[in-house]
């Protein structure tokens, strides 16, 4: 079965493997690959040595397209650039920025372009700036994500009927059910996190995976609006920023408080009480550690079956 995301990006399922800080490497991006989806290596988190290994590693591993994941907030970003063309990696999939920075030196080196937005008013931004595809990111996704607390069930009719290029739907989806539910707004693929960041070959640390299989409806928050609105699992850490921004902490404040290095504190070394857990509200529905492949297959099928029956009660 094939579809406009499928051709676009050379993929035989239209369900991308998110790009997540210190959880997608090439071990997570090149098992989603082979399996037929768009895995995706997060740029985010590396340097450019690191950056120019794991693409390396995902080229020896497979043959399929994959994508690298550049949120356009940090000052490398001009050499992964730089890097990315080199190296003639397929899909980029940019984030966190003005998508018009490097849209067209990425198209006319070759790149397919996607940008993930998290409004109406940036999506018609990044179709402008020429990107092939918009991915609308809801408010129920896990890490940064948009001031406006848009859900996916009300940004992506928005984007399907403002814009023309293909849109892919992120935020809250970790099953066939809620896949559907995406294509039946209008969207040609999804993009899939938080069930990817507790897979077997995501670089989380074994603790924070299981801290995410052990989530109960209620246990993450959207927090930090003043800096980067971040959704998280609830922790020390979120207690002490929350109870600061409920004081009406600013800027300078929730940063001191915050302050660095604690997504790799929590996500990659497992410190479940001092670091950032960022995951989406969708962690309660995830209930165990699995393959890339095994989830992918699992998104897939389960998405297959419901189409199939869709409907078939009704009078
Ligand atoms: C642990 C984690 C890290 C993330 N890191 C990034 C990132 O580096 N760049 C980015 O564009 N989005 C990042 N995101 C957002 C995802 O790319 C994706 O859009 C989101 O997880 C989809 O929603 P879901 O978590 O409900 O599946 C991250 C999400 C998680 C859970």
């Amino acid at each position: 079965m094939k579809n406009i995301f499928c051709e676009t990006f050379g993929v035989q399922i239209p369900i991308i493997q998110a790009g997540m800080v210190w959880c997608s490497g090439w071990k997570l991006a090149s098992a989603v690959s082979e399996a037929g989806g768009l895995g995706v290596l997060g740029a985010g988190s590396m340097n450019i040595e690191t950056l120019q290994y794991h693409i390396k590693k995902c080229q020896a591993r497979t043959l399929k397209p994959f994508a690298v994941n550049l949120p356009l907030l940090y000052p490398h970003t001009e050499a992964h650039v730089a890097s990315i063309i080199a190296a003639r990696v397929p899909v980029v999939i940019t984030s966190a920025g003005n998508p018009s920075t490097y849209t067209s030196a990425l198209k006319s080196a070759g790149c397919r372009v996607m940008h993930v937005v998290s409004s109406t008013k940036f999506a018609l931004k990044a179709q402008q700036a020429g990107v092939d595809a918009v991915i609308g990111e809801g408010f129920e996704a896990g890490g940064h994500n948009g001031r406006e607390e848009t859900t996916t069930l009300c940004l992506i009719p928005e984007l399907v009927k403002q814009l023309t290029v293909p849109i892919v739907a992120a935020g809250g989806i970790a099953c066939g059910r809620s896949m559907l539910a995406a294509v039946g707004m209008g969207a040609c693929a999804v993009q899939v996190g938080s069930r990817f960041a507790t897979a077997e070959e995501s670089s989380a640390h074994r603790q924070f995976k299981e801290a995410v299989i052990k989530a109960q409806e209620g246990d993450t928050d959207l927090i930090i609006k003043a800096i980067t609105p971040t959704r998280m699992l609830k922790n020390s850490l979120y207690q002490r920023l929350k109870n600061a921004e409920n004081q009406g902490a600013d800027r300078q404040t929730l940063s001191e408080l915050l302050g660095r290095g604690r997504s790799k504190l929590g996500i990659f070394e497992g410190n479940l009480d001092e670091g950032e857990l960022e995951i989406g509200q969708v962690a309660a529905s995830i209930k165990q550690i699995q393959s890339a492949k095994v989830i992918l297959e699992d998104i897939w099928q389960d998405f297959l079956a419901h189409k199939a029956n869709l409907l078939k009660n009704w009078i």
